[in-house]
C-alpha cells in the first residue's frame, strides 16, 4: 500500500491500529502565510543537512532562512552557501522564530525525536532524518506530537518516493507474477573501518557546544578520535548500522514485500558482535536478526566487517545492500534504484529501474506542507516510526544477547527455520566472516538473544528477557533535554 494512495480514512485507521491517537486536521483548518512560500530552517549543519539543503534550495517555493548547529565551524561553512540565513547554535532559539514555517532535523540520531517534537510544538512542519527514533518510546511520542499539533512530518526514507516501488508492488502483489511470497531477507554487507580507541577520553572540540550537542544523551567519556559522524557507533548517541543503512533496506522490504501490513513484528531474536575492530565503537559490525512477521518471516543479515584478505563484508544471496523476496516462482531482488525478478532457475525475467527517490521525496514534503496535508506524504511519521521500530527491536535483541554456546547455535538455527535457507545462509555468512578474522561463532565474543516477544500495542516485552528488553524501550534523558510524553 503506497502511503500517497491511502485515503484519509484508511490513513487514520493505520494510526489507530498502531495504538496512536490520529486526528488529522482538514487542510482548510490551517491558515498559511499569504504568499504560499515555505521558510525553511535546518536543525543541523552536518553532512546530511547540507545535502538536504542543496535539494530544497533550488525549489521555487522554498527559502532557506535559518541554520542551527552547536558546531560553530559547521554553521560558518554552511552559512557561506546561504548567506541570508540567520544562524543559531541552540535549536530552541531557532524554533522561537515565528518567521520559520518548517525545519529539517538532520542531527545525530539521539536528537531526532526531541528536535522534531519541539519543532511541531512550535508549529513548524518537519522533515526528520531516519531512523526516526533512538528508542521505541520516543518514536511513538513523535507520532503522537504530529497528531496533537496537526503537523506535516516526513521521515527521510527517500526510497519511498522512488516510483519504481509501485511497479514492484504491482508485479509482486497484483499480477502475482512470482506466485506466493514465503520469506524475505534483508541485506547490508559493506565494509567500514574501525573508529580508533584512545587511552584517554577525547577533549570536546572547542568549536562545539558540548551541552547542546549532547542534548538528551548522557555525559560520558568518549574514547574515539572523531566526535562527528562516528557517534553512529555509540549507543549513547547512535543506532549503529541497523539504524543507518539497515533502516533503508528494511523499509524497502516492509514497503514492497509486506505492504506495510505489520507495524511491528511479534517476536524477534538477534545475535552478532563487534569483532576484529578493537576500537571504541559499541554497535555490532556483524548482526543477524530473525523477525517473526507472521506469514512472511523476515531475516536480516548485516556486516561491516571485511573478510580477512578481502574487500567483501561477507558472502550472501542477493544485493550487497537490499532485499530478496522468496516466492514460489522465483525471487525478486531489490536495492536502491533498481530491482530484478529471477525465475526458479535464476534467469532474469524482468528488471526495474528507479533512482534514490531523493529529489521526489523532498518535493513530496514541500507539496504536503503547501497543502497542509500529511496524508500526501510518502514516508509520513507513522510509517517512519514503524520501520525505525523494527530496527530498534533488532538492536534491543542484540543488546540482550549472551555469549553464544553450542546449544544456542542449535537453537538459533532451529528458531529461524521457518525462514528456511535464507536464515541458514545469513548464519553461515556470519560464521565465515568471523572465522576468516580468527573468531569462532560459539564460546567467543559473539552474543545471541533468546526469542523475545514484543507486545507492540502495550509497548512492552513479555516473557523471556522481558525486563532487560523493557529497559531499552526508553532512554534516560539528560535534563532539560527530555522528550515529553505526548497525551
Ligand atoms: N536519508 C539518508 O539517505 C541519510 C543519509 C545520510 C545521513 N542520514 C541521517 O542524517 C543524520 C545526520 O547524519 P550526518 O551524516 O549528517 O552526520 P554528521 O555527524 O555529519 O552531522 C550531524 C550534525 O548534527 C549536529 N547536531 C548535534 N546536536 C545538534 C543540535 N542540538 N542542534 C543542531 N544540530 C546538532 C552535529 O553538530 C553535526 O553537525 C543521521 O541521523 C543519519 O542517519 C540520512
Amino acid at each position: 500500500m503506497v502511503m500517497a494512495s491511502l485515503n484519509r480514512r484508511q490513513f487514520i485507521g493505520l494510526g489507530v491500529a498502531a495504538g496512536v491517537a490520529s486526528c488529522f486536521p482538514a487542510p482548510a483548518q490551517i491558515v498559511r502565510g499569504a504568499n504560499e512560500r515555505i521558510r525553511l530552517g535546518s536543525i543541523s549543519c552536518g553532512g546530511r543537512a547540507n545535502e538536504l539543503l542543496g535539494g530544497f534550495a533550488p525549489m521555487p517555493e522554498v527559502d532557506i532562512v535559518a541554520l542551527c548547529d552547536p558546531d560553530s565551524s559547521r554553521v560558518e561553512s554552511t552559512k557561506k552557501r546561504f548567506e541570508k540565513a540567520k544562524t543559531f547554535s541552540d535549536p530552541r532559539a531557532l524554533l522561537d522564530d515565528k518567521d520559520i514555517d518548517a525545519v529539517i532535523v538532520a542531527t545525530c540520531d539521539h536528537w531526532h525525536c526531541l528536535g522534531a517534537i519541539w519543532a511541531m510544538e512550535a508549529g513548524k512542519d518537519v522533515y526528520v532524518e531516519k531512523p526516526l527514533a533512538h528508542s521505541i518510546w520516543e518514536g511513538r511520542q513523535t507520532v503522537a506530537a504530529a497528531r496533537k499539533y496537526k503537523r506535516v512530518c516526513q521521515v527521510g526514507m527517500q526510497q519511498r518516493s522512488d516510483k519504481m516501488q509501485a511497479e514492484i508492488k504491482k508485479f509482486l502483489h497484483e499480477e502475482k507474477a512470482l506466485g506466493k511470497i514465503f520469506a524475505a531477507r534483508v541485506n547490508h554487507y559493506s565494509p567500514r573501518n574501525p573508529i580508533g580507541k584512545r587511552a584517554t577520553p577525547m577533549e570536546f572540540p572547542k568549536n562545539v557546544d558540548k551541552n547542546l550537542w549532547l542534548g538528551p544523551a548522557a555525559d560520558l567519556p568518549i574514547y574515539r578520535d572523531k566526535l562527528q559522524y562516528d557517534w553512529h557507533w555509540d549507543w549513547n548517541t547512535g543506532t549503529g548500522e541497523m539504524g543507518n543503512w539497515g533502516v533503508h533496506v528494511l523499509d524497502d522490504c516492509r514497503n514492497n514485500v509486506l505492504l506495510d501490513s505489520l507495524a511491528f513484528p511479534k517476536r524477534v531474536f538477534a545475535g552478532g558482535s563487534r569483532s576484529g575492530y578493537n576500537d571504541a565503537g559499541e554497535t555490532p559490525n556483524i548482526h543477524f536478526v530473525y523477525f517473526d512477521a507472521g506469514e512472511i518471516p523476515v531475516v536480516l543479515g548485516l556486516s561491516t566487517l571485511a573478510m580477512k584478505g578481502s574487500k567483501s563484508a561477507g558472502d550472501r544471496q542477493g544485493p550487497g545492500s537490499g532485499y530478496v523476496a522468496f516466492c514460489e516462482g522465483g525471487t525478486l531482488e531489490g536495492q536502491r534504484g533498481s530491482a530484478k525478478a529471477l525465475d526458479k532457475d535464476g534467469k532474469v525475467i524482468k528488471t526495474f529501474k528507479g533512482d534514490s527517490g531523493q529529489r521526489d521525496h523532498q518535493r513530496n514534503f514541500v507539496e504536503a506542507v503547501l497543502a497542509q496535508d500529511p496524508t500526501m506524504l510518502n514516508a509520513e511519521v507513522e510509517i517512519g516510526k514503524a520501520t525505525s521500530e523494527w530496527c530498534n527491536l533488532a538492536n534491543i535483541a542484540f543488546r540482550c544477547g549472551k555469549t553464544m554456546t553450542r546449544d544456542d547455535a542449535a537453537r538459533v538455527a532451529e528458531a529461524g527455520a521457518s525462514a528456511g535457507k535464507p536464515w541458514q545462509d545469513i548464519l553461515a555468512s556470519a560464521e565465515k566472516t568471523l572465522r576468516t578474522n580468527g573468531i569462532s561463532m560459539i564460546d567467543s565474543e559473539v552474543k545471541v538473544s533468546p526469542t523475545m516477544t514484543f507486545d507492540g500495542d502495550k509497548c512492552q516485552f513479555v516473557g523471556e528477557m522481558a525486563e532487560m528488553g523493557n529497559s531499552f524501550l526508553k532512554r534516560e534523558y539528560r535534563a532539560p533535554f527530555v522528550v515529553p510524553e505526548i497525551v
